[in-house]
C-alpha cells in the first residue's frame, strides 16, 4: 500500500540510486527519480521502479526529471514544479555523482572541476533548494531524512583519484556540518561510504576479460571475498538510515565496503 510518503533520489535513474528507488518503491513511497538531462529518456527507469509500486494498493506514483544538478537554476525549476503539485519530501537521497581519473601530470583540470561541481556543488544545490519541501520535526517528532552517497575515497587515498577523493571528502564534511543545522529542524542527514559497487562506474573492470585476474585479486583481498557490493546492499543501508531506528544518527558516515578499507590499512 502507498505509505503517502515521497522519496526524491538524485542519481535515481541509474546504478545505486535506482536500487535505492526500487527499495523505497517496494515500501510504498512515491518516487521522484532525478537524472542529469532534461532531454534524456528515463522511461526504462520509471517503468522498472513503477513495476514495484504498481503491486501496491493505492498505486504510489513514480516521476522522473532531468536536472543538471550543478546549476542551481535548474534545481530551482525542479523545486517549483514540485511545489506546483504540493509535493513535499520525506526522504532525500543525493546519489548523483561522477568519477574520473585525475593524474596530476596530465590535463585533468576539467575533470577535477566537474567532479567537484556534480558531487559537491550538486549536493549543496539539492539540499539548499529543497529545504522548503523537507518536513521539519523536533526532538520527539521525526522530520525528513537525508542520505548522501559518499565513498571510502573520502578517507582513503588512491593515487590518481585526487579529484574524486577530494570531492567525496567534501560530501562527508558537508554531511557532518549540515547535520548541525538540520538536526534542530528534526531532519537527520547521514552519509553512506561504499567501496566498489557493481554499477556502470566499473563497466571496464567488470566487462574487460583482461581485468579478470585483477578482479580475482580484489575479491581475495576483501574480507568478504567479494570484489563488489551490489547496489541493493547499499540500498538496504540507506533504507535503515531513513527509518525511525536510525533517529540517533546525525552526520554519521556508514562504511559499506566489503571490508575493503580495512584491507587497505585505513
Ligand atoms: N559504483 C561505485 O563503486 C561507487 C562507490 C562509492 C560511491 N559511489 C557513489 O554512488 C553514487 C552513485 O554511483 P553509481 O555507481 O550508481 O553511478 P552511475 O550508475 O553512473 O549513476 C550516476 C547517477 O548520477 C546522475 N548524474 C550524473 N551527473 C549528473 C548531473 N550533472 N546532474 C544530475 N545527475 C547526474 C546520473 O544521471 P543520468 O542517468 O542522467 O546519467 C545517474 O543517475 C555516486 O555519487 C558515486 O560517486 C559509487
Amino acid at each position: 500500500m502507498s505509505n503517502g510518503k515521497t522519496a526524491l533520489i538524485t542519481g535515481g535513474t541509474s546504478g545505486i540510486g535506482l536500487a535505492i528507488a526500487r527499495k523505497f518503491a517496494s515500501s510504498g513511497f512515491n518516487i521522484i527519480l532525478v537524472g542529469s538531462n532534461p532531454a534524456k529518456d528515463y522511461s526504462d527507469a520509471v517503468r522498472d521502479v513503477s513495476e514495484l509500486s504498481q503491486k501496491k494498493k493505492d498505486k504510489p506514483w513514480v516521476k522522473s526529471y532531468g536536472v543538471e544538478i550543478t546549476k542551481e537554476s535548474e534545481v530551482a525549476h525542479l523545486v517549483k514544479a514540485l511545489q506546483s503539485e504540493d509535493i513535499t519530501i520525506d526522504v532525500l537521497v543525493h546519489g548523483a555523482g561522477v568519477f574520473f581519473d585525475t593524474p596530476l601530470a596530465s590535463d585533468s583540470t576539467t575533470r577535477f572541476e566537474r567532479m567537484m561541481a556534480v558531487n559537491v556543488n550538486g549536493m549543496w544545490n539539492i539540499i539548499h533548494s529543497t529545504l522548503p519541501l523537507l518536513k521539519k520535526g523536533d526532538s520527539q517528532t521525526p522530520g525528513s531524512k537525508i542520505v548522501a552517497l559518499s565513498s571510502i575515497c573520502s578517507f582513503y587515498s588512491f593515487a590518481t583519484y585526487s579529484g574524486y577523493c577530494a570531492s567525496k571528502a567534501a560530501v562527508t564534511a558537508l554531511t557532518r556540518t549540515l547535520a548541525l543545522e538540520l538536526g534542530p529542524m528534526g531532519i537527520n542527514i547521514n552519509a553512506v561510504e561504499p567501496g566498489r559497487v557493481e554499477t556502470a562506474m566499473h563497466d571496464k573492470l567488470i566487462n574487460d576479460p583482461s581485468q579478470a585476474s585483477l578482479l580475482r585479486s580484489i575479491a581475495e583481498a576483501n574480507p568478504s571475498k567479494r570484489a563488489f557490493s551490489k547496489p541493493e546492499d547499499i540500498a538496504e543501508v540507506v533504507a535503515f538510515l531513513c527509518s525511525d531506528g536510525a533517529r540517533a544518527l546525525h552526520g554519521a558516515s556508514i562504511v559499506v565496503d566489503e571490508g575493503t578499507s580495512l584491507g587497505l590499512g585505513a
